[in-house]
């Protein structure tokens, strides 16, 4: 018998991760797992870590790069009803780490709750979005986050609050840990200057970057008091491409995979883009996107 046996209702083996990103590129992992409840989550991180097999947990795929041999562990999916309930209590609310943050953030400001305008155009589970403090020009979800509920690399139930989550720039103390679920503080306000306000930077990422094509987002995190876009934009980048995947003219710190691309053309482009930008301003980019 297999070690994961007992999860074997909820494992898929050798399950392509390419149409769970917005790449849509890269190999297959080794176990998907999707979770019916914490209990099953807990129970999972606990043998995973026994047997030595690497666990990594995919939200909405934004953000993440899968190489072309895919995941040689176990990937965990929070798709199930118990991860994507939201309790409304006021001002305050509880949501769970797999409610998609779009149209979170849009009811928010349909029932007059602000804080989360800035997270227009971000596509994200609400975990990944607090693992990374999503956010960019107009706000970051840190800021609305009270305090988490997640599993610690035991397996076991924990309560981190903001303090111990440690926000900054694109990221945030939280390593092995699972989010499980966040409280949020937001503010009341009228829904129609929210609305509005959420539609504006929404048409201004729609105008700005090349939100239809395959891609995640800004690949490299912008460098203190620096855009890593317009720095690439100056270097003459934008449209140079490796293979099928190409620097979008867009938004020069978009990389868009164009049909028949692969996670590898993607690296070496990411690459050819350091690279050049160091030659020619002494400035050492770093990946925003993680690569798995
Ligand atoms: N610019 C160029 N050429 C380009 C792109 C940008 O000259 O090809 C210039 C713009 O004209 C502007 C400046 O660079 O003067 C900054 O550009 P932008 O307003 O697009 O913001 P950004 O710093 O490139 C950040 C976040 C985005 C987020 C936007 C808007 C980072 C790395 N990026 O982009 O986040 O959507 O602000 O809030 O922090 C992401 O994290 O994946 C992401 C897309």
């Amino acid at each position: 018998m297999s070690w994961w046996s007992e999860f074997a209702e909820a494992i898929e083996p050798d399950a392509p991760l390419g149409r769970l990103t917005w790449f849509r590129l890269g190999g297959p992992a080794r176990y998907l797992f999707r979770p019916r409840d914490v209990d099953e989550l807990g129970a999972m991180v606990g043998r995973a870590r026994q047997e030595e097999v690497p666990l990594k947990v995919l939200g909405a795929g934004a953000n993440v790069l899968i190489s072309d041999d895919g995941y040689d562990g176990v990937v965990v999916r929070l798709d199930n009803a118990t991860f994507r309930r939201t309790q409304w209590l006021g001002s305050t609310v509880n949501v769970g780490a797999g409610v998609d943050l779009m149209p979170f953030a849009r009811e928010c400001s349909g029932r007059g709750l602000s804080g989360l305008e800035g997270m227009a155009g971000i596509p994200a589970t609400v975990g990944g979005a607090i693992r990374m403090n999503a956010g960019g020009r107009f706000g970051e979800f840190g800021k609305v986050v009270r305090e988490v509920d997640l599993l610690g690399s035991d397996g076991t139930l924990d309560t981190w609050t903001r303090d111990r989550l440690g926000f900054g720039y694109r990221r945030s103390a939280l390593t092995d840990e699972i989010i499980v679920s966040a409280k949020l503080d937001l503010e009341e306000d009228d829904p129609a200057r929210i609305k509005a306000t959420f539609d504006e930077y929404l048409d201004y990422k729609m105008s700005s970057q090349p939100i239809a094509d395959c891609s995640a987002g800004c690949i490299f995190k912008n460098p203190e008091g620096q855009s890593a876009g317009a720095l690439i934009d100056r270097a003459g980048l934008k449209g140079t491409s490796c293979g099928k995947a190409h620097v979008s003219e867009r938004h020069a710190n978009f990389i868009v995979a164009d049909p028949g691309a692969t996670a590898s053309d993607v690296l070496r482009l990411i690459n050819l883009i350091r690279k050049r930008v160091c030659d020619r301003y002494g400035t050492e980019l770093e990946v925003e996107v993680e690569i798995w």
